[in-house]
């Protein structure tokens, strides 16, 4: 299965690459929420790939929701192209995501970032890798000494009070927050070490799927924001190199029981 998911995040890659120097049709899902021609080709190729090596797995894909012609224990969980405000910008920051869960939690994980020709991977138990090398989180401890990413999900006009307050906190304790715009870059680059944490309220399962194992297994923790156990379907994500995890968890209590959230930590 990493074997395939590979292949099919670099032949989508190049899909992806190939509409990036012709130009591509743009439609939008919502006001702010895009869809490419791209995003389509690719999660068609992916789609197809699996479906011929492993015709029982169930999939799960961004643009085209569930396969619903098997029960199978096994799902592959797509996201053609993570990032696609910055694709359809030409801001080179975008990935392709392929995880795989089964029963439950992510087994292999594969995401692609094409413009740099980097691909991070990871198949439970095996420890992650970079373009093959071994990759590990970062050896830093504290929450001041650490760079942050977070991301805003497609409501944040609606739902900027309970989104901006975490930044403000963030800002304020730690080295530095950035947002790139794609969370499975943001994932992968916690898993290599050159972020110490990501935090974010709205993400689907395509967005972590991948990411997820691939953290676990360079090291890291990943939890929901009130510190409970994480799975792909639950929207509420902190993944960290573990050290600062702590620290993270406190700053989000502390913003949660001054109201300032939504009710993520059932506070006294
Ligand atoms: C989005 C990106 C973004 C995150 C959003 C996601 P998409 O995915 O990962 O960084 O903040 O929550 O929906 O729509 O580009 O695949
Ligand atoms: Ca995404
Ligand atoms: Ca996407």
């Amino acid at each position: 299965m990493l074997e395939l998911a590979i292949r099919a995040a670099r032949e989508a890659g190049a899909i992806l690459q190939d509409y990036a120097a012709r130009g591509f049709q743009i439609e939008h899902k919502g006001r702010i929420n895009l869809v490419t021609e791209a995003d389509l080709a690719s999660e068609r190729h992916i789609k197809g790939l699996i479906a011929s090596h492993y015709p029982n797995h169930r999939i799960l894909a961004e643009e085209s929701g569930v396969s619903d012609h098997s029960s199978d224990e096994y799902c592959w969980i797509i996201d053609p192209l993570d990032g696609t405000t910055n694709f359809s910008h030409a801001f080179p920051c975008y990935a392709v995501s392929i995880g795989v869960e089964y029963k439950g939690r992510s087994v292999v994980g594969v995401i692609l970032d094409p413009t740099r020709d980097e691909l991070f991977a990871a198949e439970l138990g095996a420890g992650a890798t970079c373009n093959g090398q071994r990759i590990r989180v970062s050896d830093v401890e504290r929450l001041e000494k650490s760079l942050l990413v977070s991301g805003f999900p497609y409501d944040v006009r609606e739902r900027m009070n309970e989104y901006l307050p975490a930044w403000r906190e963030f800002l304020r304790h730690a080295q530095g927050v950035r947002r790139f715009g794609a969370a499975a870059i943001d994932m992968a680059y916690v898993a290599m070490g050159r972020l110490e944490g990501f935090w974010e309220y709205g993400l689907n399962a395509w967005d972590t799927a991948a990411g997820w194992i691939i953290i676990e297994e360079a090291g890291g923790r990943v939890t929901q924001l009130d510190g409970s156990p994480f799975d792909n379907h639950t929207p509420s994500l902190l993944c960290t190199n573990g050290r600062v995890h702590d620290e993270m968890l406190a700053v989000l209590r502390e913003i949660d029981c001054e109201g300032g959230t939504a009710d993520l930590h059932g506070c006294d």
